[in-house]
């Protein structure tokens, strides 16, 4: 077993990494939690864990009910909170009640928001079953939803209690999901440990093959590079602000795409224009750009927005920045392993960039 532990003062919490659901029971205990438990989960997911779950959570004595909304982002919205709602309202939940978020990020961030407003917020635990969400969104808090079509714009910092991983969930996880998830853990390396980098570019098959230790010792490594950023920046204030290399880029891309690219191939193609920006500005050399891309690439991975129109990628950066306070910030990479945040406002470098992106 692996125990992880983000510290957060009184908000501290554990991340136990397993390879099956038996312990759920004994971190629910652990915790202090007993109360009843309301397991929040997607139509996919429901149909694979929740029987399995619920039967842990019960033998840890806790009184288990669940909520199965549809999969997909499209019900990542107040709608579904409020049939949450409905739901701890009908059955009585009180405050000494738990929410179990099973599932992606999309389950992740609406039964965290659900629990952070509900009674004024009653405890939550993470079950992230989608790579992106065991690497990234199950860890630190941030919640949230969709609204009038703009992503995570309604939302709170609210750590959930424990975040339980069971690796062998990828198992079950679509390809290309999985893919789109190995892009965020890819980041991961590339911003803050040049070891994990070249650990996934050298175990990739392994990755793929699921082989349990090296899945074990990714979702520590990106566990470890999440908490550390979240430990020293939990509201992003400042330095969580590296976790969105490749997202300046990747966001503009998704938009353009009309969200028929994941997010994670987004961020990929995202990563490759923030080395190849860096690149022109002299802070890397080609052979890194050259090796990232390439590592991107064998996961799967696109590097270039073929097609698309890179006036619209532009124009939808300076919508984005216009939401954000007026700055056109980019992370950058330093080296494998270090990043810094730079405005960029050289419309015609950035122009050449995506030239670049689009071929
Ligand atoms: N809170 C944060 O810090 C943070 C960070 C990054 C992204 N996010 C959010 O996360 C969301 C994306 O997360 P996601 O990619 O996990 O999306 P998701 O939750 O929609 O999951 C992707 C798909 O995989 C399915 N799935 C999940 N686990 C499965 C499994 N083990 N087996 C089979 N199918 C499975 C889901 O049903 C869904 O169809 C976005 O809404 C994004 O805004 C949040
Ligand atoms: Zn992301």
């Amino acid at each position: 077993m692996d125990k992880i532990y983000v510290e957060l003062g009184d908000r501290s919490y554990p991340i136990y990494i397993e390879a099956d659901f038996s312990g759920l029971g004994s971190a629910l205990k652990e915790a202090g939690l007993c109360g009843r438990v309301m397991v929040v989960t997607d139509s996919n997911v429901g149909r694979l864990y929740l029987e399995t779950c619920m039967n842990e959570l019960s033998s840890a004595g806790a009184q288990v009910c669940s909520h199965v909304f549809e999969a997909g982002e499209k019900s990542k919205n107040l709608d579904t909170v409020q049939d949450i709602y409905r739901q701890l309202t009908a059955q009585r939940f009180d405050r000494g009640s738990v929410i179990a978020a099973l599932g992606g990020g999309v389950t992740g961030d609406l039964a965290g928001f659900a629990a952070a407003t509900y009674m004024r917020g009653i405890s939550y635990v993470q079950i992230p079953t989608s790579l992106l969400a065991q690497a990234d969104s199950s860890i630190g808090g941030k919640t949230g939803v969709d609204f009038e079509g703009v992503k995570n714009i309604v939302g709170a910092f609210y750590q959930p209690r424990f975040v339980y991983i069971n690796i062998n969930t990828l198992r079950t996880l679509p390809l290309r999901e999985l893919r789109s998830g190995l892009a965020e853990v890819i980041k991961h390396g590339l911003i803050r440990d040049a070891g994990f980098f070249d650990y996934i570019r050298m175990n990739m098959h392994k990755i793929f093959g699921f082989d349990e230790t090296a899945l074990r010792h990714v979702t520590k490594s990106n566990c470890s590079v999440k908490k550390g950023v979240v430990e020293q920046d939990e509201k992003e204030s400042g330095l969580r602000a590296i976790l969105n290399l490749g997202h300046t880029f990747g966001h503009a891309i998704e938009s353009v795409s009309g969200f028929t690219l994941l997010h994670g191939e987004c961020v990929s193609i995202g990563i490759a224009g923030a080395f190849r920006l860096a690149q022109k500005m002299g802070m890397v050399g080609n052979a890194v750009t050259e090796e990232v891309e390439k590592t991107l690439e064998a996961a799967g991975l696109p590097v270039r927005a073929s097609g698309m129109d890179p006036q619209r990628i532009f124009a939808e950066m300076l919508h984005d920045k216009k939401a954000k306070g007026g700055k056109l910030n980019f992370v950058l990479p330093v080296r494998i392993g270090e990043v810094t945040v730079r405005t960029v406002e050289d419309e015609k470098l950035l122009m050449e960039v995506l030239k670049e992106l689009v071929r």
